[in-house]
């Protein structure tokens, strides 16, 4: 973007009315020339914020915060300056004047995301409409009546549909003059067939960024086999650890109600939205970062967690209650009883049952004592020193002394434990946590994991895990389709999403795999580095794997064709046509089967 002139950023300055600017988001009340109020940038309960409207200045006595209009825009917007002037030119009807008489040289990062936002929308509001209005994903909208979303959700939240011709997008979008090279790096392409579209045959959602402009897609799948959700990766436009889906519809909720729902996905969101609970947002396929808590903290004396009741849920709730403490914002729990999300409960009880659920929230440190003496056995000693343990954390995350002490006798009484006793261990917490976790840790994989009996293509994909920056080659050579055996498409599925987002690591990986067996053989085989790989031989190791696969899947293939082939009579001229077919891809079959087999004799 060019530079906007200074005689555009001094207008802007003397018109903006800076009391009603700052005035939308935290009180204001005068005190001889000056007005003062709780500042919006920290928690606190009495106002040490105050605005002098002579200066045009802000400025905050609790947390040093201040500065003109344009930067208080900029700090609870989190935009760029020149981006905190348009807004303020656009509020004040001011036109905006840049630098130079004919100043055309634009930023090209600026000038590309332009570009990106423009594609997208128009994208958007393409699988809209074959959403809403066309015979093609008419069973997608017809899905989501039936789970009861409504049709001023559709709307306002765009859903869509992305057809199931893989082609379709590439040839519309060309027609519309868009550049071949632009397309290809838009991220609406698969990298290795840019024609093919990365979204087919799903329900889509558009996550838009707080300025309504949509940077990226899920899509979730609606039939047929493939991940449960596909995202669209990281560029330029989107970074994912930085936003929130639906922040644009709920940031004026949250900045009211000074609250803020966490919630897991896409459909819990649009389920909170449609029963009128406007400030639900998610995070995007991951867990929690502190860039999204640090999108809302500036507003919020409340964050409340609505995340799944499952273990992965809970598990994710208790890293969400560091990360938010941490960051110094209390934290209450919503607990959902009777449905395992909240668009089954609004389905189920109705609106009424999710506000209820928020009214009845309990503060973050009764959730974990109470979950905690659940997962442990808090009947004895080792069980109390285990949640005691857990529960550290929790008070070493809290930011005063005496939030601190008061939450250690709250464990004390909940527990039934001896102060004295809880003291020493709190201060003595990470010799403790090492011992009783090496001995938890081997016990749980030596009990669990050993009734898994492993086929050779679970062993081949534990294999690949475990030299997991040359899953590349193997998604050259093979897909979904190539594998029989369930735990190892569970592992193949997993990887080829963490490659689609850039991220080839276990935390990524295990946190993709859905069958809780997955997780616990591939920790266990990682660990025990059984199939790790010398860097000499993982080259090696990957085409093995590949072939272990692609002979499975060459072999059942060529036994479905020889049956095909015996039913065939041959009798009619498009019989003939049919066995000839079937009889020149087995031949293609053997012929490749044959090739490795001599290959693997010579080698
Ligand atoms: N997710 C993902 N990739 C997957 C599974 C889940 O990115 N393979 C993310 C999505 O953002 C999803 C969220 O995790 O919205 C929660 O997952 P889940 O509860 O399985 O999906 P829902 O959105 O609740 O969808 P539904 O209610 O249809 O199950
Ligand atoms: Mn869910």
């Amino acid at each position: 973007m060019a530079k906007i002139s200074s005689s555009t950023i001094d207008e802007v300055n003397a018109r903006t009315d800076i009391i009603s600017l700052i005035g939308e988001y935290t009180r204001l009340e005068r005190r001889g020339s000056d007005w003062w109020g709780c500042c919006p940038f920290h928690n606190e309960k009495t106002p040490s914020f105050h605005v002098v409207p002579d200066k045009r200045m802000y400025h905050c006595f609790g947390c040093g915060q201040g500065g003109s209009a344009i930067n208080f825009v900029m700090e609870i917007e989190k935009l760029s300056f020149t981006e905190a002037v348009v807004q303020l030119a656009k509020k004040t009807g001011i036109e905006v004047v840049y630098e130079g008489a004919n100043f055309v040289q634009e930023n090209p990062l600026e000038k590309r995301k332009d570009e990106i936002y423009d594609l997208y929308s128009r994208t958007s509001g393409t699988f809209h409409f074959f959403l809403t209005q066309s015979d093609m994903g008419k069973f997608a909208f017809d899905y989501l009546i039936s789970r009861g979303v409504s049709k001023e959700i559709i709307e306002k939240f765009q859903l869509g549909y992305s057809p199931s011709d893989r082609t379709w997008l590439k040839k519309f979008l060309l027609s519309k003059n868009y550049s071949n090279e632009f397309l290809n790096e838009s991220g609406l392409f698969s990298k290795k067939y840019p024609d093919i579209a990365f979204f087919s045959d799903r329900l889509m959602f558009p996550i838009f960024n707080r300025k309504n402009q949509v940077v990226a897609f899920g899509g979730r799948i609606l039939h047929g086999e493939g991940p449960k959700y596909l995202n669209s990766g990281e560029m330029i436009q989107y970074k994912k650890g930085e936003t929130l889906y639906a922040f644009n519809f709920a940031k004026e909720t949250i900045r009211k109600e000074k609250s803020v729902i966490f919630c897991e996905g896409y459909m819990d969101v649009i389920a909170y939205h449609q029963a009128g609970i406007t400030n639900a947002v998610a995070p995007l396929g991951t867990a929690l970062t502190e860039g999204q808590v640090k999108l809302i903290s500036s507003f919020v004396d409340t964050v409340y967690l609505s995340l799944d009741s499952d273990d992965a849920g809970q598990n994710a709730t208790y890293k969400a209650i560091l990360l938010c403490r941490k960051l110094d914002l209390p934290v209450k729990v919503i607990k959902l009883e009777g449905g395992k999300d909240p668009s089954e409960i609004l389905n189920k009880f109705g609106l009424q049952a999710l506000t209820n659920a928020i009214n009845d929230a309990i503060i973050d440190s009764d959730f974990l004592l109470s979950a905690l003496s659940v997962k442990y056995n808090i009947g004895t000693p080792d069980g109390k020193t285990k949640a005691s343990l857990d529960f550290f954390p929790y008070v070493d995350a809290l930011s005063s002394d005496i939030q601190k002490d008061s939450c250690l006798e709250k464990l004390c009484q909940t527990y039934n434990l001896k102060p004295e006793a809880v003291k020493a261990d709190f201060n003595n917490r990470e010799n403790a946590r090492n011992r009783i976790q090496t001995s938890s840790i081997n016990n749980n994989i030596a009990n669990k994991t050993e009734e898994i009996k492993l086929n050779a293509e679970s062993r081949a994909m534990l294999a690949v895990v475990a030299n997991i920056d040359y899953f590349s080659q193997m998604r050259n050579c093979l897909s979904v389709d190539d594998f029989e055996d369930a735990l190892a498409r569970d592992m193949f599925i997993a990887l080829e999403e963490c490659y689609r987002e850039g991220s080839m690591n276990y935390d990524a990986f295990l946190s993709k795999c859905t069958d809780e067996r997955v997780q616990k053989i591939v920790t266990k085989s990682v660990i025990s580095g059984e199939f790790t790989s010398s860097p000499e031989t993982s080259q090696q190791t990957i085409e093995d794997c590949i072939w272990v696969i692609k002979k499975n899947s060459l072999e059942r293939k060529r036994d479905r064709l020889v049956n095909q082939i015996r039913q065939c009579q041959g009798n009619t001229l498009e019989e003939q046509q049919k066995l000839d077919l079937l009889l020149n891809e087995k031949i293609s079959i053997d012929l490749e089967l044959n090739n490795r087999k001599k290959k693997d004799a010579i080698g």
